[in-house]
């Protein structure tokens, strides 16, 4: 049971198992790209089963801000009048990302190629984020982008200009650089090609490809774009596979659990967890029906299952997870190594700490490094915790929380509402009558 205490508090009562099928809200990445992609597109898209999270409502905000028509029925099904991107108007706002990375990196590139200038600034979290990784490879191709009061901060000053494509290499594999990377491309005089260490999750590959821009993969880690339009689209988002993991890992450590999500995104560079957790023991199907603009979907069913320690080697593919996983650890039998996670520590919270901290305020034993966590598994005890505004740290630590008998208190619960706004109301239907 969940009982919120106040605004910023949820108590959760366990233990209780996860019984049913659930179609969880749809994928945030993939409606933060769609939402981009209807603006550069000429004509009415209309895009449903949209995530309802607050970062994608700050893109959403910040499009119209620049003047794009964005009609809603509800908050999950919007349709867009893309004009193309030259018919932005500039804005006297400063473009607010709030905690959205994806926004404020994703949309520097955009407005790289503007014929105005703008200002990006998002909360202090946001602000604490490295945003060289985006400034450098944009300004290779001729963007003008100024820092604030800090150098490698937000607010970036984005002062648009005529962009020549040129052959990149990204310092560090991300999705979102590569995505800012590639909506500049498709604005940019000659051919971009976009190199990284090693793959980042391809969705806006993907969409683009679907919609007819000029882009070509030449392998796993090189892409290149040329300018290019693209159409106009309707797209039923598929569900979030990070959002998933929290009711996925919830089934799992819960005994008794038996749940199937149901038409969930399966982007193979999204859902790694799932073999990690195979690996650790846990009983996962997996089963692809269909496709969306280029995204697999299907349905995934969970059983509770006891987990057993191991090593994990952090990737892009994963990082996300890795607050879920370290919770899964936590349950498991043994110790579980994470290895090459360092960039946790820019995340929404510097979660090698935030991780360590509260996993140990559940009585778990966890040994942090500058580049690894271990995570030895047993028996956590409920307690009272807190979210360091990390929605990940929120939504990871109710999963352990269901799992445990008696009430776990999580403060600063709010933070959920970045990415996963009804986890509780899931959750409640999910447990309800256990
Ligand atoms: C995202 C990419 C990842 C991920 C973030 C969403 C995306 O960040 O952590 O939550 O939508 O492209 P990085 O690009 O910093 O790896």
């Amino acid at each position: 049971m969940t009982t919120h205490l106040n605004s910023d508090a949820l108590r959760v009562s366990g233990c209780r198992p996860l019984r049913g099928r659930i179609q969880i809200p749809g994928d945030k990445g993939i409606t933060h790209r769609a939402l981009i992609a209807s603006a550069f597109a000429e004509g009415e898209s209309a895009i449903k089963g949209c995530a309802t999270g607050q970062d994608v409502l700050h893109t959403r905000s910040v499009l119209q801000e620049l003047g794009v028509e964005i009609q809603s029925s509800g908050l999950q099904s919007i349709s867009i009048n893309g004009q193309g991107v030259q018919s932005f108007s500039p804005s006297q706002a400063v473009l607010d990302c709030g905690n959205s990375g994806t926004t404020l990196r994703m949309m520097t590139g955009v407005l790289a190629a503007s014929t105005f200038n703008s200002e990006l600034t998002g909360d202090a979290s946001l602000r604490s984020r490295p945003m060289g990784r985006v400034v450098d490879p944009l300004r290779l191709m001729g963007a003008n982008i100024e820092y604030g009061e800090v150098a490698g901060n937000a607010p970036l000053l984005v002062n648009g200009s005529v962009l020549e494509g040129s052959a990149i290499e990204i310092s560090v594999s991300s999705g979102q650089v590569k995505s800012a990377c590639l909506f500049a491309g498709l604005q940019a005089q000659g051919v971009t090609e976009i190199n990284e260490p090693a793959p980042s999750r391809d969705h806006t590959e993907r969409l683009l490809e679907a919609l007819g821009a000029p882009i070509e993969r030449v392998s796993e880690t090189c892409i290149r774009i040329k300018s290019g339009s693209i159409k106009p689209f309707e797209l039923n988002v598929p569900g979030d596979a990070s959002s998933a993991a929290f009711l996925i890992v919830a089934a799992l450590i819960t005994p008794g659990s038996l749940v199937t999500i149901e038409e969930m995104g399966l982007n193979p560079l999204r859902i790694r967890y799932i073999e990690l957790l195979k690996n650790m023991g846990a009983q996962i199907v997996v089963d692809e029906t269909d496709e969306r603009l280029g995204e697999p979907i299907g349905s995934v069913r969970v059983e509770s299952s006891q987990l057993k320690g191991c090593i994990i080697e952090a990737s892009e593919g994963i990082i996300d997870e890795i607050p879920i996983l370290a919770v899964a650890a936590a349950f498991a039998q043994g110790e579980t190594e994470f290895r090459q996670v360092a960039e946790l520590k820019v995340k929404e919270s510097d979660r090698i700490s935030t991780l360590t901290q509260e996993l140990g305020r559940l009585g778990v034993e966890v040994e942090s490094g500058e580049d690894s966590l271990i995570i030895n598994g047993g028996q956590p005890q409920p307690g009272q915790v807190s979210s360091h505004g990390d929605h990940r740290l929120a939504l990871s630590l109710a999963v352990a929380a269901n799992a445990l008998t008696g009430d776990t208190v999580i403060e600063g619960w709010s933070a959920a509402d970045v990415s996963y706004p009804d986890f509780v109301v899931d959750l409640d239907r999910l447990t309800a009558g256990q």
